[in-house]
């Protein structure tokens, strides 16, 4: 059955001929073409299948497919933010065999005109890249921001058990910066706010501009200016919002509701969710709080195996792996990765 995205076709550019590619509007029917293009990608976490059908349906989006001789060999989505100023380039992908020959740059121009022919006041193009940025990168691009990337993976059940364990005081790790060796740390319960508090919260500037990094919400990949029309996006989410303290916030964290993970090489029968966390903030003991926490509310009611994505100040990253291999006893997935947010102006 064909189903048709609802929502009207954006009227494309003209394709670069000399490209010998054509630009289309993605619809459902082309979820499965694109999932078989993207099994490599982020090593079996790839967002996009959770997320795709949403997409096709938000009004500031748009999700579009290059093809080369009728078949999907790329994807880019452009997401208008921040009042009509930005432009949120994400889910970018080349099929295996095509890349390496300036299709991702060919795709990412032809978007780049696109919005600027559908959204005439974008000033800049900002994006998310967790693999390593060199010197030409940065001609290109300024950084916004910055939070390391810790990945580990467990069983829900065992970690409840393990939770349940440790009770109410947490040893921190002995490289913990700033505390004494193993000191114990009684937990103070962080706020779970409810969508009103953090609707006030995040849009207090006084409040929260030594939390958040360059005033950005960083949640999951996509950055956000915290004004009132992204926290009307953000909302919107499945997501938990987390603060130490309501009237004088040192850490605030945003934490996904677990989501399945349709396949990929952790897998283990049909039970394997993600939880991704932001935290912001750089009191380590703070951090941890509020990350077990959120393990807590989550790990109550989950059953099979959880990956579970951090991303946090890049000097809590070595400090939480310890805490995690050796009170939590969970499986770090991969070594230090960097989440880099960055930017650059629209032309
Ligand atoms: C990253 C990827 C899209 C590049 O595709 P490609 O067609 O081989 O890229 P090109 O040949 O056009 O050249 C690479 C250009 O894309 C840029 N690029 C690489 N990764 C990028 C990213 N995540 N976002 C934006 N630009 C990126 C490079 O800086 C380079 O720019 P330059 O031409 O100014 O030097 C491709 O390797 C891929 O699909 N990888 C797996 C998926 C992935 O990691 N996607 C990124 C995050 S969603």
């Amino acid at each position: 059955m064909k189903i048709e995205n609802s929502l009207p076709r954006p009227q494309l550019p003209e394709t670069p001929p000399q490209t010998g590619l054509q630009f289309t509007v993605a619809t459902e029917e082309d979820f499965e073409e694109i999932m078989a293009m993207s099994q490599d990608i982020y090593g079996g976490l790839d967002y996009l299948p959770t997320r795709y059908t949403a997409w096709l349906s938000e009004s500031n989006r748009t999700v579009i497919l290059a093809r080369k001789q009728g078949k999907v060999i790329a994807l880019e989505s452009v997401c208008v933010i921040d009042d009509g100023d930005t432009m949120l380039v994400e889910g970018l992908r080349v099929a295996p065999q095509e890349r390496g020959k300036g299709v991702a740059g060919v795709l990412l121009r032809f978007c780049s005109q696109l919005v600027k022919s559908k959204w005439p006041e974008v000033k800049v193009t900002r994006l998310t890249r967790d693999d390593q940025l060199g010197p030409k990168d940065f001609q290109k691009y300024r950084l916004i921001t910055k939070q390391g990337i810790l990945l580990v993976r467990f069983n829900a059940e065992d970690l409840k058990l393990r939770l349940s364990e440790l009770g109410l005081h947490v040893t921190l790790p002995p490289s913990s910066e700033g505390t004494p060796q193993g000191s114990d740390t009684p937990l103070v319960p962080p706020v779970l706010l409810d969508l009103n508090e953090a609707h006030q919260m995040f849009l207090n500037s006084g409040l929260m501009s030594d939390v958040l990094p360059n005033a950005t919400i960083v949640q999951d990949w996509q950055p956000f200016k915290p004004l009132p029309s992204n926290m009307a996006i953000l909302l919107k989410k499945d997501i938990d919002w987390m603060v130490d303290d309501r009237d004088v916030p040192a850490v605030a964290s945003l934490c996904t509701h677990p989501f399945r993970v349709p396949g990929g090489p952790y897998r283990v029968g049909d039970d394997t969710y993600y939880l991704n966390i932001d935290v912001f903030g750089k009191d380590i003991g703070l951090v941890l709080q509020q990350f077990l926490s959120h393990l807590r509310r989550h790990t109550a009611t989950l059953k099979g195996y959880v990956m579970c994505q951090m991303f946090l100040y890049p000097p809590m990253w070595k400090p939480m792996v310890e805490f995690c291999r050796q009170t939590l006893k969970v499986e770090l997935v991969k070594e230090y990765t960097e989440q880099c947010v960055v930017e650059s102006d629209v032309m």
